[in-house]
């Protein structure tokens, strides 16, 4: 597992160039989608939330968040900083979702670029969310292809949807999405509501 090797540097490689400037590309516009949707009541399912970077300020405005990501070690980075009160924390592959428990916010952020079949995790992902799903996504871009090209090579598969595209497979799986674009535009920051709202 990458993340499990990384987890011991993940938050020092996040403020250092060129890491830093990917995060302050992308990190106002999703507190500010935050700001916006998260309420005192809601419940909050985190998928990849690492060592809970967003979970700390998704936790301060919301009633609870289970925060889960597929590697143990980020999590285990993520306990060492104190988990708030209102945070469960639990090991989960976001390909594997289970379908049984409703929240009203999903958010995931950093994590698309590990899932190739979008269109079944939007469905499991609509079928346990009852109001917001906040993402982030690789765009495509010429820069997110070279990556993805550079990443194809050693086996990864990077999947990349324009704006059109992401907002026409979010409508399939029962969301209306409002997408914008990172500070150097390579990621989609996307914030989806449910149809039935
Ligand atoms: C770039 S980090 C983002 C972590 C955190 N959301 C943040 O913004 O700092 C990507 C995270 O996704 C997790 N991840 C990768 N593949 C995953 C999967 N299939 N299911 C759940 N989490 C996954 C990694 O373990 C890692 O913690």
């Amino acid at each position: 597992m990458k993340y499990d090797k990384l987890a011991e540097v993940y938050d020092f490689i996040l403020k250092v160039p060129p890491f830093v400037f990917l995060r302050e590309s992308e990190d106002p516009q999703i507190r500010k989608f935050f700001a916006k949707v998260l309420k005192k009541n809601h419940t909050v399912l985190e998928l990849g939330a690492g060592t809970g970077y967003y979970t700390f300020d998704i936790a301060k405005r919301t009633k609870s968040v289970f925060a889960t990501d597929i590697s143990k070690k980020m999590l285990d980075k993520f306990k060492e900083k104190g988990i708030p009160d209102n945070v469960k924390i639990g090991v989960l592959d976001v390909n594997k979702l289970p379908t049984n428990k409703k929240y009203d916010v999903v958010a995931c952020f950093g994590v698309f670029e590990y899932v190739e079949d979008f269109p079944s995790v939007f469905d499991k992902i609509s079928k346990v969310c009852k109001k917001y799903f906040i993402f982030t996504a690789p765009a495509n871009t010429f820069p997110m292809q070279l990556y993805a090209m550079t990443f194809g090579l050693f086996g990864a598969k990077i999947v990349l949807y324009s704006k059109k595209q992401m907002e026409t497979l979010l409508e399939k799986s029962g969301f209306k999405a409002k997408i914008t674009f990172a500070g150097n535009k390579d990621t989609l920051i996307v914030l989806a509501e449910k149809h039935n709202l």
